[in-house]
């Protein structure tokens, strides 16, 4: 396959690198000002067998014809640039596995100016499990392959038939690919988990394993609750048990990890705190629910960014 890689964060640079060793015909579009770098480079993955080096073709904008498939491997706030930068391509089916709710409207929105007549029939979201660190542009520490979860056809919508064809991409490149039924509220857990970690890593500077003792444990689930409450209201229900449970899970197996928002915090750039704890927020308000604490913790982290970034307000 022809596969089209926007990003060479830590995600991008996983997945691009993994479908290049699979042998397909990779091209990763970086920002310009990385572009020779990373073309000298290559990527670079680390994991726990050592260090690989793979050659990938590398732009600054994506090639216009000639594509098969679209990953937007970027974060939230970058979404809709990037999305944009497919201006003059052809439409071709897009994988979207950012964090965050309302991803596949910000997309659908950015393509429409971008002269898609109608994205929603390429746009597939995933939910992204794998899990990733950043080291620099092209470059990432891996940490296993991770599960990605597509939706079940049934439910993907104008997009069903392009879900196999991203199954089999990233199947080929050993990805445990899941196709779920009820996506809508696999979107929500893994939601309400970042909801959960993020903040409270990035603002206390900790790995996500920290969150397991005192006092990050009480203020994390706190805000797990929160959120429930407002899937619920949009008709995602979660027993205590059954989100507690998930949030153990991803802290247990992340727990070296820095979390991404911390990750961008510790780099001066914007967070996904508005696709993740804003769109908890705006969802609750909207069913005339209040979330104290998930609005208090949102406006540390926007403080946060303005003090430490030039890039204050996510695009
Ligand atoms: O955003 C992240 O960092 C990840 O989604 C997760 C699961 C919280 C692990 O660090």
């Amino acid at each position: 396959m022809r596969v089209v890689v926007v990003g060479a964060g830590a995600i991008g640079t996983v997945l691009a690198g993994s479908l290049a060793v699979a042998g397909h015909s990779v091209t990763v579009v970086v920002r310009p000002a990385y572009l020779e770098r990373v073309r000298a480079d290559g990527l670079r993955i680390e994991d726990e067998s050592g260090t690989t080096r793979v050659r990938v073709t590398v732009e600054d904008r994506p090639p216009l014809d000639g594509e098969d498939l679209t990953i937007l491997a970027v974060k939230t706030f970058d979404l809709a640039d990037a999305a944009r930068s497919l201006r003059a391509v052809l439409p071709l089916p897009v994988l979207l596995p950012q964090n965050g709710l309302g991803v596949e409207r910000t997309a659908d929105a950015a393509l429409r100016t971008a002269g898609w007549s109608d994205p929603g029939r390429y746009l597939v979201r995933a939910v992204n499990s794998v899990p990733a660190t950043a080291l620099g542009p092209g470059a990432a520490r891996w940490g296993g392959h991770g599960e990605i979860l597509l939706p079940a056809p049934e439910e993907a919508g104008k997009a069903a038939p392009h879900v196999a064809e991203f199954q089999h991409l990233l199947a080929s490149a050993g990805f445990g690919v899941r196709l779920a039924s009820g996506f809508g509220r696999e979107l929500w857990r893994k939601a309400l988990v970042n909801a959960a970690i993020n903040p409270v890593t990035a603002l206390r500077g900790v790995p996500n394993g920290e969150l397991l003792g005192e006092p990050y444990r009480s203020e994390s689930l706190e805000l797990l609750h929160e959120g429930a409450r407002a899937a619920a209201r949009a008709g995602f229900v979660f027993a205590d048990a059954e989100i507690d449970a998930d949030w153990e899970r991803v802290v247990r197996f992340t727990a070296a990890n820095r979390s991404s928002m911390l990750q961008d915090l510790d780099r001066g750039r914007p967070t996904e705190i508005d696709a993740i704890s804003g769109e908890i927020l705006r969802t609750a308000a909207a069913h005339g629910l209040d979330l104290p604490r998930t609005r208090a913790i949102v406006e540390l982290v926007t403080a946060r960014v303005a003090a430490s970034s030039p890039r204050a307000q996510p695009s």
